[in-house]
């Protein structure tokens, strides 16, 4: 890393990088603890020896909603709701996010931070729940549903994350945190009738079929009831919006997966299948 600072002059880092499936974190807590925290870590001690005291750079974390841990029926998460993770997965990124703060106050460097939503759209690991159940379908494989399925994420598309990121990048200030979200709550049984209709409508096959084959699994330890964000902050302070409805991601969603079949067969090899067979074992699929 130190070598990339000074080869490329590095003068703004978006720190994306992190090991990001609650499940996973699960199964295996360590690669969150190397990656989310000694890697944040990393990265920031190299931008603050590398930078010194300039003012014209800036190190972004790109984080998560799930540091804020789990709502009742109503309520958001804000920029000022407390820490309270609930997965080694949230664990880490509650971690980073500290660092990251640590870093503005104690060293002075120029940080911004977001904690987003519920991703979703093109080229996401089909580990999450919107891939894994799209392809899946294609497949003829179950539709695991955990718990009662009535567990409520807000979504928002990858499009419209990267956008924010940008907004705070350019327009954010120093040492500030954005929330990111969709303001667009779905209970995971509703969201998959809706993604079964869509990919039955682009695949050009029978809805019926891939009805039959959501299965009711066991539940995630410590899941997580409800997500929800208040963006108003970034709203109203950076002028960005979401472009993308729900429908409209979905859909391009699907037809990317459709359309991406053999970029699909070389993420699920190899490791994948592994760790796919492990967590189905664990809720006795
Ligand atoms: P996920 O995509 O893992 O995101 P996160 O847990 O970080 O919010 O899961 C989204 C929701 O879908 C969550 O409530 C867990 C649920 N889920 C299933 O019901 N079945 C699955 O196979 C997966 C991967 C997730």
């Amino acid at each position: 890393m130190e070598k990339v600072f000074t080869e490329y002059g590095i003068d703004t880092v978006v720190h994306f990088a992190a090991e990001s499936h609650v499940d996973r974190s699960i199964l295996g807590p360590e690669a969150f603890i190397r990656t989310n925290v000694l890697g944040t870590y990393t990265l920031l001690d190299v931008a603050r020896k590398a930078w010194g005291n300039r003012g014209d750079v800036l190190f972004h974390h790109v984080s998560t909603d799930e540091v804020f841990g789990s709502l009742g029926d109503s309520g958001y998460f804000t920029e000022s709701t407390p820490y309270d993770p609930r997965s080694p997965y949230s664990a880490s990124k509650a971690s980073s996010d500290h660092l990251v703060k640590a870093y503005y106050h104690t060293y002075g460097l120029p940080i911004t931070l977001s904690n987003c939503s519920n991703n979703y759209g093109p080229y996401q690991f089909p580990e999450k729940l919107i891939p894994l159940m799209i392809l899946n379908m294609l497949e003829g494989k179950p539709l695991p549903v955990y718990g009662d399925g009535r567990n409520i994420r807000d979504w928002v598309y990858v499009e419209d994350h990267n956008e924010a990121v940008w907004s705070i990048m350019n327009k954010g200030r120093a040492g500030e945190t954005y929330n990111i979200g969709g303001e667009n709550e779905w209970e995971n049984i509703v969201l998959l009738d809706r993604l079964i209709e869509i990919t039955a409508e682009e695949s050009g096959k029978d809805p019926g079929s891939f009805k039959a084959l959501v299965t009711y699994v066991k539940d995630r330890p410590g899941h997580d009831r409800r997500y929800a964000i208040d963006c108003s902050k970034l709203k109203t302070e950076l002028g960005w919006k979401q472009r993308f409805s729900f429908d409209e991601g979905l859909r391009k969603t699907v037809r990317w997966y459709l359309d991406n079949q053999i970029w699909c067969s070389h993420v699920r090899s190899g490791e994948y299948r592994n760790w796919i067979e492990k967590n189905y074992e664990s809720r006795g699929v």
